[in-house]
C-alpha cells in the first residue's frame, strides 16, 4: 500500500515549467537556436546545464562556447527565471494542489520533493507550501539528473520508504521515466502523449485527489 508521495515542483506545484520555457526561449534566440513546442518538452525536469547543452546541440553549437561563456548564458537564464519567480505568490500554485496537499498530510502520508532545481526552497517559500514537505531531495548532491531513477529513489528513500510503497508525481517525460526506473507508482499530469510511459496520466492537476487515484487502481 502507499504511504508516501515524492513530488515534482515545476509543472506539478506551480506553474514556473512556463517560466523556466520563458528563460531558456530567450538564451535559444541569443544563441540563434530555432524554439519548438517539443524542445520546451525536452528541458522539462532537465537540470540547468544539461538544458542549455540541449538548446546548443539542437543547433549543432555545443562547440561554439567556452565552458566559462556557458556557465555565463546559464546564469542570465537564472537571472530572467528569478525575476519571473520572485513576483511569485501563493495565488501561483496550481488548482487542486492546496487541496491535495491537505488532503495527503490529512491522510497521514510523508510527502518529499524530487525537484532537479536548484531554485526549488525559493519556489516553496513564495507559495507557502514548504511545511508539507517532511524531506526535499537535494539537487546538487545527485550523480545524475532525470530520467536517471536516482532523484526518485532518493525521494523514498529520504522518507524511510520503500520504492514500492510510494507514488511519484510529475509533469516530465523525463521524470515519468525516473519514477518507473525507481520502482514507484508514476502518475502524470499534463498531455498524456507526451506522458505515456506513466502509470495513470490526468489532463490537470485539478483532477489529483485521492479518490480519482484509488478509483484508477481498484
Ligand atoms: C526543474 C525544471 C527544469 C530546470 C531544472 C533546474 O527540473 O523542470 O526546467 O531546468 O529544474 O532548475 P534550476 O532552477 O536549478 O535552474
Ligand atoms: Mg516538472
Amino acid at each position: 500500500d502507499i504511504k508516501g508521495f515524492i513530488f515534482d515542483l515545476d509543472g506539478v506545484i506551480t506553474d514556473t515549467a512556463v517560466f523556466h520555457s520563458r528563460a531558456w526561449r530567450q538564451v535559444a534566440a541569443q544563441v540563434q537556436v530555432a524554439w519548438d513546442d517539443q524542445l520546451a518538452d525536452q528541458l522539462k525536469g532537465i537540470s540547468r546545464m544539461e538544458s542549455l547543452n540541449l538548446i546548443l546541440a539542437r543547433g549543432n553549437k555545443v562547440d561554439d562556447y567556452t565552458d566559462d561563456e556557458k556557465e555565463a548564458l546559464a546564469t542570465a537564464k537564472n537571472e530572467n527565471y528569478l525575476k519571473l519567480v520572485n513576483q511569485m505568490t501563493p495565488a501561483d500554485i496550481l488548482p487542486g494542489i492546496n487541496e491535495f496537499l491537505a488532503e495527503l498530510k490529512q491522510g497521514g502520508y510523508l510527502l518529499s520533493l524530487a525537484s532537479a532545481s536548484k531554485n526549488a526552497q525559493l519556489v516553496l517559500n513564495k507559495l507557502g507550501l514548504a511545511g508539507y514537505f517532511e524531506k526535499m531531495v537535494d539537487p546538487t548532491s545527485l550523480k545524475k539528473g532525470k530520467p536517471d531513477p536516482e532523484i526518485f529513489r532518493r525521494g523514498a528513500e529520504i522518507l524511510n520508504l520503500r520504492p514500492e510503497n510510494c507514488i511519484g508525481i510529475e509533469d516530465a517525460a523525463a521524470g515519468i521515466e525516473s519514477i518507473n526506473g525507481a520502482g514507484e507508482t508514476s502518475i502524470g499530469v499534463g498531455d498524456p502523449k507526451v506522458l505515456a510511459k506513466a502509470n495513470i496520466c490526468f489532463s490537470t492537476t485539478r483532477d489529483l485527489t485521492l479518490n480519482n487515484i484509488n478509483n484508477v487502481f481498484n
